[in-house]
């Protein structure tokens, strides 16, 4: 029995989480959103009332973070301390401060050492309670996080495609308004992100599939071809 890794990267907007659940879904692999981790984390930190300008407060917070993520993609619930956290963690209050969280640097090394070990018990056919394959998207997973990863792909879409879709996520409208009142958060987040992690640029073979003029399904589709040519 082998089991496939495969590793998604991108920048918000380039419909990463969507193409990733429902490639796992197809491939009957497990899902690992780490986007949700730093999210939990954050929430977290707020909900305990640690200030995100103390850096030491927020990594032995986040040290501590008692999280609860399922990898099942048609059910990938994110609980922390027993609270159901799944919607709460899309809020706006939360994309606006999760880069404060996520360019810690102890922040990332706790939450790259749980997602290696998420993805080590999907990649062991043996195993207890994995041994499916997993995919694993973010913004360092074919870098950092799962460099051996058998497939690694870099999921990009032009900015205009990218505001568009946020705005239609977050306000179901991408028109005029809708995409400048998202334009400055999404940019913003993107630009602190890459003060630590560089998803703007594929690696050394990490594959590029651009989303920027294809539909969700079209999406799956390039990314399954790549999966299946490497594999
Ligand atoms: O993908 P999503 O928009 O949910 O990610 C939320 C935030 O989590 C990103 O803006 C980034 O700050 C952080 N993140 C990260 N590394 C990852 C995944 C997400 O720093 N691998």
């Amino acid at each position: 029995v082998s089991t496939v890794v495969v590793a998604i990267d991108g920048p918000s907007g380039s419909g990463k989480s969507s193409v990733a659940r429902e490639v796992a879904r197809r491939l009957d692999l497990a899902y690992l959103d780490t986007g949700a981790m730093y999210r939990a984390a954050t929430w977290w930190c707020l909900h305990s009332g640690v200030p995100l300008e103390d850096q030491p407060a927020v990594a032995r917070a986040v040290r501590e973070l008692p999280l609860d993520q399922g990898v099942d993609p048609d059910a990938p619930h994110v609980v922390v301390a027993g609270t159901d956290v799944g919607e709460a963690i899309r809020a706006t209050a939360i994309s606006a401060a999760v880069s404060a969280v996520a360019t810690n640097l102890d922040v990332r090394d706790e939450l790259r050492r749980r997602q290696r070990t998420a993805i080590a018990a999907q990649r062991d056919p043996g195993a207890f309670s994995g041994g499916r394959g997993i995919v694993a998207e973010g913004r360092d997973i074919t870098t950092v996080v799962a460099p051996d990863a058998d497939v690694r792909i870099l999921l990009t879409a032009s900015e205009e495609a990218r505001l568009a879709r946020r705005a239609r996520d977050v306000h179901g409208s991408d028109d005029e308004a809708a995409v400048a009142a998202t334009r400055d958060q999404v940019l913003r987040r993107d630009a602190d992100d890459s003060t630590v992690v560089q998803f703007q640029v594929a690696a050394d073979g990490v594959v590029t599939v651009d989303s920027s003029d294809l539909d969700l399904e079209q999406t799956v589709q390039a990314v399954l071809a790549v999966v299946t040519q490497v594999t």
